[in-house]
């Protein structure tokens, strides 16, 4: 079994076990006020921040839409919600357990569509979409597995159709390691040797780079228009304050950043919105 193979093996158990319990009506009640919803989280939670940046909401009314990594099935729902036809896949069979109770729920102008398993297996019509989604899921991907899934996805986009990822930013060396140091709620700090390898044999992320530069280099290879953008350098530090001022901290920390300039935003990042236009037919 090539490394590839075992990281998508890992990847499955450890999603399977964190969602086989999803509170869909958790999900149900946001898509019920899905306007309300997403205008609040696209100013507090990085993921929506950067999925959503530039009014991405108004783009998706009648758009055919590939979600890959659609894990819990929020973001899916809350597409489809908008108005886009969505398919949506996972290597999870619990993100279509949610999708069927999403589907039987809630009326969505067009029902989910789940796609289970591996992406470059299934079957799935040419030129078909409009936009292909990923968020918080290409990190979970190795290397290899990112140019075979970039070159299926140039395939079955149409010519004119757009890539759009929210993923984790490493463009600092230093502020990577700090990060590894500093200890959060359910990751020991890498100053705790045996706890964190033990914590690192389960984590079903493989070591890649994250780069910002890695997903220019890509995304030059297989389409005609790419965009970064930084999200999150100031909102990064919320979790060095007590939770009680988080919100509103996060709330004006993605205002300011904005005006950072762009090559020490860059720089300085934990998060990013990748952006590929036009794949190269
Ligand atoms: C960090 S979660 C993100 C889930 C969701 N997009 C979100 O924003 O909450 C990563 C997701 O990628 C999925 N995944 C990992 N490897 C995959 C693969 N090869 N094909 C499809 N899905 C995969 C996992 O099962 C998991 O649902």
């Amino acid at each position: 079994m090539d490394a590839s193979e075992k990281n998508t093996i890992k990847n499955e158990k450890h999603y399977d076990k964190q969602y086989n319990n999803v509170n869909v009506e958790s999900i149900l009640n946001k898509i019920t006020n899905v306007d309300k919803f997403i205008t609040s989280a696209t100013q507090i939670h990085t993921s929506w921040v950067g999925l959503y940046h530039n009014n991405f909401q108004a783009q998706l009314k009648g758009k055919k839409v590939l979600e890959l990594g659609c894990g819990d099935c929020t973001n899916a729902a809350v597409m489809a919600a908008l108005g886009a036809e969505v398919h949506a896949n996972d290597i999870s069979q619990y993100s279509g357990d949610i999708i069927n109770k999403l589907n039987a729920n809630f009326d969505f102008e067009v029902p989910l569509k789940f796609i289970y398993g591996d992406f470059l297996k299934s079957e799935l019509a040419l030129d078909y979409y409009d936009i292909v989604v990923g968020k918080a899921f290409v990190h979970h991907l190795t290397h290899e597995q990112e140019i075979e899934f970039t070159e299926k996805i140039v395939k079955v986009l149409k010519p004119n159709g757009m890539v759009r990822y929210f993923e984790p930013a490493v463009n600092s060396k230093v502020l990577d390691e700090l990060r590894w140091h500093t200890p959060v709620p359910g990751r020991p700090s890498k100053f705790q040797k045996d706890k964190f390898a033990q914590w690192k044999k389960n984590d079903p992320h493989p070591d890649r780079d994250n780069s910002s530069k890695s997903y220019k280099k890509i995304g030059n290879t297989y389409f005609n228009a790419v965009n970064i953008t930084p999200i999150g350098t100031i909102e990064r530090f919320h979790r060095l304050l007590p939770s009680k001022y988080s919100t509103r901290f996060r709330r004006m920390a993605f205002k300011i950043e904005r005006y950072i300039p762009e090559n020490l935003n860059l720089f300085l990042t934990r998060s990013q919105l990748v952006e590929y236009k036009n794949p190269k037919k």
